[in-house]
């Protein structure tokens, strides 16, 4: 069967034949993968924590959505039910991944399929267990696979608005309407986000390092989210901000939101770095931490219940912002261009949001 994989070894992505599909009570047939951002790094020989399962390569791919082929004890699921797997597994000694939430893992012995660890999802046939499986309904099947990184920002979400709760962050009228996000980058995990907060009530700008595209327009005119231009920095932005929330792992622009987030912020950190930049911590920016009180979170994974929750915002969106969520996934490749998929996971295309890799 088809694979794409990575070797560590001798720094190779291929398409190959491989024998390996993994264990599980449920068969498992890839219809679509998406390709992220920590596929390219992990492609490119950048990324700090590739592992592979066994031996020299890695099946990469932790978004999919896929078809029941057979299932061992009928159950949760039936055969061509369409459901899309989770991709981080616990250690199974900590509390938390014993209790489904690896996304806080206290022993880091967590893996991920297709990062660290498990073979990923960019296979045609794969087995997995029903718990680590959600059911995608009916109506969605188009954009389900947004489901995977959305995920990760529902659960992201949920950890900032617990930390708020150290103050009282409604507004007078008990929404957040009065609460300014601002959103570093606007790849597929800006964008995502920004819909979710704007879902949520706030007031939500997503900026980038360029004027407007048409796609940012578009979504601009059918979701009421601002697009701000900081070529010039953050300087211009009225009246500060509540939530900076970066993807861009850009360490320049993270302290410049820290130095003009507003008292109170917080400072929600998604983008890993990609370069090896540096940034100048000085204790003018202590100061301004400690006397604004500003929250500062690293954020990570989502678990079952956010992929749950990310389905049916994806189902509420489709149906308020037809437009936009038309618009999200830019290119699909077919798996048997075996050059064009290569290309698609090695290098960002200009203006691309989503790309897919699809199964057939
Ligand atoms: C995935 C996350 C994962 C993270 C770190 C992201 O691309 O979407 O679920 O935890 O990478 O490995
Ligand atoms: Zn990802
Ligand atoms: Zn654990």
């Amino acid at each position: 069967m088809l694979a794409v994989t990575v070797n560590v070894k001798d720094r190779l992505l291929e398409i190959r034949d491989v024998d390996r599909k993994g264990k599980g009570n449920v068969l498992l047939k890839t219809l679509r993968n998406g390709i992220c951002g920590t596929d390219r790094e992990i492609a490119n020989f950048k990324f700090k924590y590739t592992q592979p399962e066994e031996g020299e390569y890695l099946i990469l791919g932790h978004e999919a959505l896929a078809k029941v082929i057979s299932v061992k004890d009928e159950g949760l699921f039936k055969e061509n039910d369409i459901v899309m797997p989770i991709n981080r597994r616990g250690c199974g000694k900590c509390l938390n991944c014993i209790l489904g939430r690896p996304d806080f893992c206290d022993t880091g012995l967590f893996r991920e399929t297709g990062i660290r660890g498990l073979d990923g999802f960019m296979r045609e046939f794969f087995y997995d267990d029903a718990e680590y499986l959600v059911k995608v309904f009916p109506g969605i099947e188009d954009i389900a696979i947004l489901a995977q990184p959305l995920s990760d920002l529902e659960k992201s979400v949920e950890v900032i608005l617990k930390i708020q709760e150290r103050l009282n962050w409604r507004c007078w009228d008990s929404t957040y309407s009065c609460r300014k996000a601002l959103i570093g980058g606007t790849g597929p995990i800006g964008i995502l986000t920004s819909l979710l907060l704007k879902t949520m009530g706030f007031d939500v700008t997503m900026m980038n390092k360029r004027e407007i595209n048409e796609v940012e327009e578009e979504i601009v005119k059918e979701t009421g989210i601002n697009y701000y231009d900081n070529t010039k920095g953050l300087g211009s932005l009225e009246g500060g901000f509540d939530i900076y929330f970066d993807t861009t792992g850009y360490i320049p622009l993270i302290l410049d939101a820290i130095r003009l987030s507003k008292r109170n912020s917080i400072i929600a950190l998604f983008g890993f770095p990609s370069t090896d930049i540096k940034g100048d911590f000085n204790s003018d920016l202590l100061f301004n931490i400690i006397d604004k009180q500003i929250a500062i979170v690293g954020l990570e994974n989502g678990q079952k219940p956010h992929f749950e929750r990310a389905l049916v915002h994806l189902a509420t969106w489709k149906s308020i912002w037809p437009k936009t969520m038309a618009k999200l996934i830019t290119r699909k490749v077919k798996i048997e261009d075996f050059e064009e998929v290569k290309k698609a996971i090695k290098e960002k295309g200009k203006d691309e949001i989503k790309v897919t890799i699809e199964w057939g």
